[in-house]
């Protein structure tokens, strides 16, 4: 086993979801210290109790990413615990489902604050930190439906898209920081997330992700692991000249076209 991440403090959060999972696992097991965000105090202390049978030891804070609040103490939390932070991994986030006129308010505002908003308050806390230790990596979760946006998702396409121009942003203006910023864009997962989708429509989620899966020319469509393989490489020192970029990881299907 490679230790890409020995000594390296990280952030992430939706820690307990489907890519968060594997995306700990894979931070904890190559010798990062991690700290870890999601929702449910439960869910988070069931995940490190796991982790740790499997001899891996983590940190969380759980909470909600729609206070700004908690999004700063998350920060204030690792440089207590951990003594600063090294890489920060955006990749908590909610899917509400509908075309505009079937996006209320509150559908509308938790996309923002959850998928965007969060990310711009964790950012934003995190960089000093970065800047004062010479450097550090930041990977964003944003979505090839943020940048081809697919059908009736009005909401959720329109904060990935802002995700991903907050990436490029974030990282033209701190490269000379030597802080690289980062986003990953996949297209369909095998999460909760979206199998949330066909259960919603009353469609079995096992068949379905069978069926989906012969859509795409690789053959599957993504397992977490294969998500958290590239998030993993953008926050590691082979990407170190990879910055500003949003990386779409598809297997080769297209949104639409
Ligand atoms: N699954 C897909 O097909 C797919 C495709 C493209 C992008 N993504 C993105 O990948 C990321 C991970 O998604 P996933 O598929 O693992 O989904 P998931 O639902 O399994 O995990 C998301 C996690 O975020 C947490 N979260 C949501 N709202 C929160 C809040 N207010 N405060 C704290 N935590 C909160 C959830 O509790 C959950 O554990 C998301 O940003 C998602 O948009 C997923």
């Amino acid at each position: 086993m490679t230790m890409r991440f020995e000594g390296k403090r990280v952030i992430i959060t939706g820690g307990t979801g489907g890519i968060g999972q594997a995306l700990v696992e894979l931070f904890a097991g190559e010798g990062g210290q991690v700290l870890f965000s999601d929702r449910s105090e439960e869910d988070c202390s069931d995940l490190g109790n796991a982790l740790r049978r499997k001899g891996l030891e983590t940190i969380f804070l759980a909470g909600d990413l729609r206070q700004k609040a908690y999004c700063e103490s998350l920060i204030s939390h690792a440089v207590e615990n951990l003594g600063g932070i090294d890489i920060l991994i955006n990749n908590a986030g909610i899917i509400p489902r509908g075309n505009i006129l079937e996006t209320n308010d509150d559908m509308w505002f938790s996309s923002l604050d959850v998928n965007l908003t969060a990310v711009f308050f964790l950012c934003r806390a995190a960089i000093p930190h970065m800047q004062q230790a010479g450097g550090g990596a930041i990977v964003n979760t944003s979505s090839t439906w943020g940048i081809y946006p697919g059908p009736d998702h009005v909401a959720y396409c329109t904060s990935k898209a802002a995700v991903a121009a907050l990436t490029k942003n974030l990282g033209r203006d701190h490269a000379a920081d030597g802080i690289r910023v980062n986003a990953v864009c996949p297209n369909e997962v095998n999460t909760p997330m979206l199998r949330s989708g066909f259960i919603r429509r009353g469609i079995d989620p096992v068949n379905a992700v069978e069926e989906l899966g012969k859509t795409v020319p690789l053959g599957h469509i993504a397992e977490p692991a294969e998500i958290a393989d590239v998030i993993a490489f953008l926050a590691s020192n082979e990407a170190r000249y990879v910055c500003g970029a949003t990386v779409e990881v598809t297997g080769a299907k297209p949104v639409y076209g």
